[in-house]
């Protein structure tokens, strides 16, 4: 009788620990969200190849090497009935992942929801403060890792009405979670790049506003919140970038460059100056040198790690979701280069990413930006359908157009 519990136990055991660490292969789709902690990059949701939203919950072992050519081994988490979802900004702090501005059609109760990486467990946290924002989706998102704070603006409203507002979401003691409202902006907008930069900045990269023509908002007019001052304003760059993206991602690296990567002018794949780079100290733009160009992606999401930007999914040329993982070698600023092997140099994997000094702190933060980032201009897919069809025939005039010289 003894051996039989201890057997049954074992049994169980073993089941348990194969259901939530299950080797996952199905992995093709866009518009998911995804997260780095520590050395695991978190995978959640999006669309697959026949358009349904998904619900599934993963993740890639950045300890370990491994080359994108291979099979991935990514590993398959309990998703706790986790409602199906797609473009979903996920945000990390004390080792939770929040997912807020989820599209989750039947659903649209909650605002945010939360994995508690210990408990291994989704809920929906409840969230004190009153007046608390709007139902939506396809907003920025981006949180201060000093403090905490997420920052929750703008995106469009379940009646597809552009939103100005700002809120933050934070701790107000013993985890229990308050909304605060900020300062609105000066105009509506959805579907930007979020990127909070050192000095307390957060710009709002692309998107879209309330232009009467649809046409998305031009990268050299960036949209900019102080989050010292809680003002707004514009910012003009210089130098040279393509005009305006959609579904295109922007990582912030700790020397203070943004780089911008893949997305479509409505409809077209960018085929070639698929890199843009921008310098936050001067705000110029510049296309730089890329070795071995890989298929340009879509709705991806992107993450930095290490001296690699991680790309992950989205929609290839060829207009169908991917499974590939794409790595770019981001060491040299003069020549950036897509490589096959992934080869970790860091050590990062005790548990809390709030305390790991400074490095990681920083890879953290581009991490955030990354995920939030590939996610939020999808919406925009939609809404140029029109134009999609229009212009897809003509690409080379496109191209033209695309490119901002000024
Ligand atoms: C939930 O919101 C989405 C847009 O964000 C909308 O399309 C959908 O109809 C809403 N669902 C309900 C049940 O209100
Ligand atoms: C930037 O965009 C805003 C909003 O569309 C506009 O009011 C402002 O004039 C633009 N600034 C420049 C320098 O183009
Ligand atoms: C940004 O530009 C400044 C001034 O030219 C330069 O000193 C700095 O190194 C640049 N930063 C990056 C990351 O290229
Ligand atoms: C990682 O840490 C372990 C133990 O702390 C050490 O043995 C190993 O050499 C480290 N690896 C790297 C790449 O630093």
């Amino acid at each position: 009788m003894i051996r039989f519990h201890i057997y049954f136990l074992i049994f169980n055991t073993l089941l348990f620990t194969a259901s939530i660490y299950a080797q996952y292969s199905s992995t093709a789709r866009y518009a998911h969200a995804s997260i780095l902690i520590d050395s695991k990059l978190y995978f959640i949701g999006g669309f697959d190849s026949s358009g349904k939203m998904k619900s599934d919950f993963f993740y890639l072992d950045l300890s370990i090497q491994f080359s994108s050519n291979d099979v991935l081994k990514f590993i398959q988490i309990n998703n706790n009935d986790l409602t199906p979802n797609a473009w979903c900004n996920a945000a990390t702090t004390n080792n939770i992942i929040y997912l807020l501005g989820c599209f989750m059609i039947n659903d649209n109760s909650s605002l945010i929801y939360q994995y508690s990486i210990s408990s291994n467990k989704w809920s929906i946290p409840s969230i004190s403060g009153t007046p608390s924002p709007a139902h939506r989706i396809k907003n920025g998102v981006s949180i201060d890792h000093s403090t905490g704070r997420i920052y929750y603006f703008g995106g469009e409203d379940d009646a597809n009405k552009l939103l100005n507002d700002m809120w933050i979401l934070y701790n107000i003691n013993n985890n229990q979670l308050s909304w605060q409202q900020l300062t609105p902006a000066l105009q509506p907008s959805c579907c930007s790049s979020a990127v909070l930069l050192p000095d307390g900045y957060i710009l709002y990269i692309g998107g879209r506003n309330n232009d009467p023509n649809n046409d998305p908002m031009r990268m050299n007019n960036i949209t900019r919140y102080n989050t010292i001052s809680n003002t707004w304003d514009f910012v003009k760059t210089t130098g040279v970038a393509q005009f305006y993206r959609l579904g295109f991602s922007a990582v912030l690296v700790p020397d203070g460059r943004i780089i911008v990567y893949g997305g479509m002018f409505p409809g077209v794949q960018l085929p070639s100056n698929d890199l843009n780079v921008l310098n936050t100290t001067t705000y110029e733009w510049m296309i730089p040198e890329v070795r071995n160009k890989q298929d340009t992606k879509s709705f991806h999401t992107a993450n930095l790690y290490d001296n690699y930007m991680i790309v992950a999914f989205g929609i290839g040329t060829d207009n169908t979701p991917s499974s590939e993982i794409l790595l770019l070698d981001i060491t040299d600023i003069t020549m950036y280069k897509w490589i096959p092997d992934f080869i970790p140099t860091s050590n990062s994997s005790n548990g809390n990413n709030e305390n790991n000094g400074k490095k990681n702190v920083s890879k953290i933060i581009g991490a955030v930006i990354g995920s939030v980032v590939g996610i939020v201009s999808i919406c925009l897919l939609s809404f140029f359908g029109y134009k999609f069809y229009k212009k897809r025939n003509n690409k080379q005039e496109i191209s033209r157009n695309v490119i901002d010289n000024f």
